[in-house]
């Protein structure tokens, strides 16, 4: 996937920009408050349909304007080229994918796999489960073509569920959703497990080439208790739920433990270290991705150089490089930019106005 160029139009301080990509690594340099950010976040609205900044659409739309529009053309990995974009007003908003009529959140996160690594990453080690199991279901989404539809049939069955628990209803009206929890539960399971084993395959060789350590550890949870299967686990769990008034076991409560060696990864290691260990979990995504699917995902990299010094600084860098996808990288100087990247496409961003030189 490349995108080949943007449009960008009364998006936050963006007023207008116009540009075309390199294929490879387009390096984006400004000021504090130029615009970096929101340049990144554009992309990332044209493949997920929604903002990294907690934001509605309506809410980046430029002071004083009522409506952005946020375009590219993008050549996917057969060589066909498409348009995405995104046109929303204060309280409404279209996606856009080629000649379709209706396109939805689905198509633009099919279409153009995107990996936003920012400077809060490590937030992955330190919070709760809920940021490991996207980034887990991020990968497995495109991967494992079961997913999707599992996981879509598993959130209405539950949503169900948990409607006739919040309703007191009699335990036969709850247990009616089970055996569809426990079908679908079961794909999505064994579709995490299988891409969980490519990432421990292949993670520990981006591991040492970032942080020189390989020794992480992965634990699964599959989010139900015991060693019997979801469906001893949820029926066993039916007088818990029925007090709880909520299904308190199940796929969506899994989590991936990290470590590395004895030790929970948050414990003892540095903060930069931190930061590269897990850079590098979504790097080896991303190769997973180019190489069992030939999908190249755009990688995103806000602000790399915060915390991280000059070796690690290069070491992310080169494992970018060498992973040969599209990437959009932001700096505050050109001189904080690694020697790797120096001949890379500069964008210079100056009060929302974005120039190539
Ligand atoms: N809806 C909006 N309309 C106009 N300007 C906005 C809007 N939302 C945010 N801004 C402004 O856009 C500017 C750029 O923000 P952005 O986060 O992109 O900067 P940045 O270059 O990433 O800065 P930093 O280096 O500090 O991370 C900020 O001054 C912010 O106040
Ligand atoms: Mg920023």
């Amino acid at each position: 996937m490349r995108l080949e160029s943007l449009y960008i139009e009364n998006f936050r301080c963006i007023e207008l920009c116009d540009i075309e990509l390199s294929p490879g690594v387009n390096c984006i340099v400004g000021d504090n408050a130029s615009g970096k950010t929101s340049f990144l976040e554009a992309i990332y609205i044209l493949g997920r349909g929604e903002s990294f900044r907690q934001s509605s659409l309506g809410q980046t739309i430029q002071h004083d304007n009522n409506a952005l529009t946020i375009r590219a053309r993008l050549t996917d990995s057969q060589g066909s080229r498409h348009r995405i974009g995104c046109h929303a007003s204060r309280n409404s908003h279209r996606l856009k994918l080629d000649d379709q009529n209706e396109t939805r959140r689905f198509d633009l996160i099919s279409m153009l796999p995107l990996q936003h690594i920012d400077p809060n990453v490590h937030r992955l080690l330190e919070q709760g489960p809920k940021y490991r199991r996207h980034f887990l279901d991020w990968g497995v989404f495109h991967v494992e073509h079961d997913f999707f539809p599992a996981w879509r049939r598993y959130r209405r069955a539950l949503k169900q569920r948990n409607r006739a628990l919040r309703a007191n209803c009699p335990k036969h009206q709850v247990i009616a959703w089970d055996a569809e929890l426990v079908q679908q539960g079961e794909v999505i399971d064994a579709c995490r497990r299988r891409y969980l084993d490519q990432i421990k395959q292949r993670l520990p060789n981006t591991a040492r080439q970032l942080a020189g350590d390989d020794s992480l550890l992965f634990a699964y949870q599959p989010g139900w208790r015991g060693e019997d299967g979801f469906g001893f686990a949820l029926a066993n769990g039916l007088e818990q739920d029925l007090r709880a008034g909520f299904t308190q076991q199940g796929p969506h409560r899994a989590d991936v433990r990290i470590s590395v060696a004895a030790t929970r990864a948050r414990d003892w290691v540095s903060r930069g270290q931190q930061k590269l260990l897990t850079a590098a979990l979504f790097l080896t995504q991303a190769d997973i991705l180019k190489s069992t699917r030939g999908v190249q995902p755009v990688l995103l990299l806000d602000d790399m150089a915060a915390e991280l010094g000059e070796n690690y600084r290069s070491a992310l860098a080169a494992e970018v490089e060498r992973l040969g996808v599209q990437c959009f990288l932001t700096f505050l100087s050109r001189e904080s930019i690694p020697g790797v990247l120096k001949d890379t496409r500069m964008f210079y961003v100056e009060q929302g106005h974005i120039a190539a030189p």
